[in-house]
């Protein structure tokens, strides 16, 4: 049966200045493979997308967002109309506290740029979550199914997709990637290294068997 998906891809950014931001070295690529594989799987896709330099796969509706709250917003807006929500952003999880309307001097900021942090989307959302799916990603530094499970109870999930963005051909920037799916009742599946493309549409097709 054909899903209505809503999946965030991408970092956001987060403005100092009119000419300077803070963010991450997301590229979205999974993101993107994800909106691909669930469009070419028949659901219809809505593609909440921080900046990133790739084409809009077809068949998906994209809505282009900046910042952590404008991610939110967007996903806040679509949510209602999803069945299903893959949370692929690398969201930025402080913003400057505030945004220069002019350029900041060199002397002006040494020492005085203090953080906020962002809300986090998917606690943000649990509360509206029902009966709809919920899959998170955990990009870690190092052995990540401890930090990855302890996210899935906090952010209430279905599923999340651990890896670790430091080993051989994993996470920022690479076609590929290898994964350890973990679950609410403790299953723990690793799966081999896998171009993004073909992740994406075993996570794909998994959604159903999560509801
Ligand atoms: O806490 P961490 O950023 O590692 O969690 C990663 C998961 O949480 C991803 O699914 C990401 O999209 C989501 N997230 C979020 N809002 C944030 C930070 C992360 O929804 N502010």
């Amino acid at each position: 049966m054909p899903l209505n998906i809503l999946i965030t891809a991408g970092p956001t950014r987060e403005p100092l200045d009119p000419v300077r931001f803070l963010s991450n070295r997301s590229t979205g690529r999974m993101g993107f493979a994800l909106a691909q594989a669930a469009a070419e799987a028949g659901h219809a896709v809505t593609l909440i997308a921080g900046p990133v330099a790739l084409p809009t796969p077809p068949g998906v509706r994209r809505v282009d967002v900046l910042t952590a709250r404008d991610m939110l917003a967007a996903v806040q807006a679509h949510l209602p109309q999803a069945d299903a929500l893959i949370a692929s952003a690398a969201v930025a999880d402080w913003r400057p506290e505030a945004c220069s309307p002019t350029k900041l001097k060199k002397a002006q900021m040494a020492g005085v740029i203090r953080l906020v942090p962002n809300p986090d989307i998917l606690k943000t959302i649990h509360p509206q979550k029902g009966s709809r799916t919920f899959v998170g990603f955990a990009a870690e530094t190092g052995e990540p199914d401890a930090e990855a499970a302890r996210k899935l109870r906090e952010k209430g999930l279905d599923l999340i997709v651990a890896n670790d963005v430091t080993a051989p051909g994993a996470g920022f920037a690479h076609d590929t990637n290898r994964v350890t799916l973990l679950y609410p009742d403790g299953r723990r599946e690793p799966l081999p290294l896998l171009p993004k493309l073909d992740l994406a549409r075993r996570l794909i097709a998994l959604l159903p068997t999560l509801r």
